[in-house]
């Protein structure tokens, strides 16, 4: 008897388990319908948590960089393969030079790797390499490195990948600012004509013309903050935040958020 109930003990433990694996797995595996015709045109990325998901592995903080790194192609492709337009990524801020050296480093070579290691893929998939932030302060090789990305691909014309490098939003919006009073100061035109299209006119992002604002911003880790990334751009954008650590983020973690992009309804300060 005795026998017969731990025997029927463990039968039950382990179907329970075996459950909960199927539908772990379903749930992992289920198939997101998108609409195509609602695909978001821009998305801009906070891509946050590569340090916590190093240290839940007893990793070095640097090794969730290098993860990082080849989840920006992963999402770039998938994205692509979506029919989204244009990605801006915030790979660096002006204020992550406050890190240890060591990170700072780390982080300054990655777009070398990256480039050496993905930029055939990135040409035979048309993707143009453009850069927003103040990369006249990277050093010297990173901004070669960078630089010659954007040269190199400045012919494609398929999806826009945009790195943030150094990038603040609100030393861009000074920056335009101080470019806007000397063009009123030069007589370029008077003050009453700078309006939101002049201004945005002056912002880095400018180059993307109709695409420069995001349609969705995604920010992994679990953080709820833009963190001085496209202030002014993100004004109408959709937020999606999730826990997700960058380097786990997933093409299927890219559905769900487009997903919930389509499920919102975008008023503009408007009525439907
Ligand atoms: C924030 O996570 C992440 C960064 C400051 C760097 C992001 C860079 C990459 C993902 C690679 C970029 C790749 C290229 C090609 C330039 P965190 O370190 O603040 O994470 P934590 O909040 O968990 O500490």
């Amino acid at each position: 008897m005795f026998y017969f109930s731990v025997t029927m003990k463990e039968y039950f433990i382990s179907k329970g388990i075996e459950m909960m694996l199927f539908w772990k797995k379903k749930k992992e595996t289920k198939t997101i319908e998108l609409d195509k015709t609602n695909i978001p045109q821009h998305i801009a990325v906070i891509m946050d948590g590569n340090g916590r998901w190093a240290k839940s592995r007893n990793l070095p903080r640097i090794a969730g960089h290098k993860e990082g790194m080849s989840t920006v192609k992963r999402i770039a492709i998938a994205a692509d393969e979506l029919g989204v337009k244009a990605m801006t990524m915030y790979a660096f801020s002006t204020e992550n030079w406050k890190r240890p050296t060591e990170e700072v480093s780390f982080l300054m070579k990655l777009p070398g790797d990256f480039f050496s290691s993905f930029m055939p893929e990135l040409q035979e998939r048309n993707m143009r390499i453009r850069l927003i932030g103040f990369t006249d302060q990277l050093p010297e090789a990173t901004r070669r490195v960078v630089e010659k990305a954007v040269e190199d691909t400045k012919d494609n014309t398929g999806m826009t990948l945009c790195f943030a490098l150094n990038y603040g939003s609100r030393a861009e919006i000074l920056q335009a600012v101080k470019e806007i009073a000397v063009d009123v100061s030069n007589g370029k035109y008077d003050a009453e004509s700078i309006n939101e299209e002049v201004f945005a006119n002056h912002l880095q992002t400018n180059f993307l013309g109709d695409l420069s604002e995001p349609d969705l911003m995604i920010r992994t880790s679990g953080e709820q903050r833009l963190s001085n990334f496209l202030l002014w751009q993100l004004a109408y954008s959709e937020y999606y935040f999730t826990d997700i650590f960058w380097p786990d983020f997933s093409k299927e973690d890219l559905e769900e958020a487009i997903l919930t992009y389509q499920k919102r309804q975008r008023r503009y300060g408007g009525l439907i």
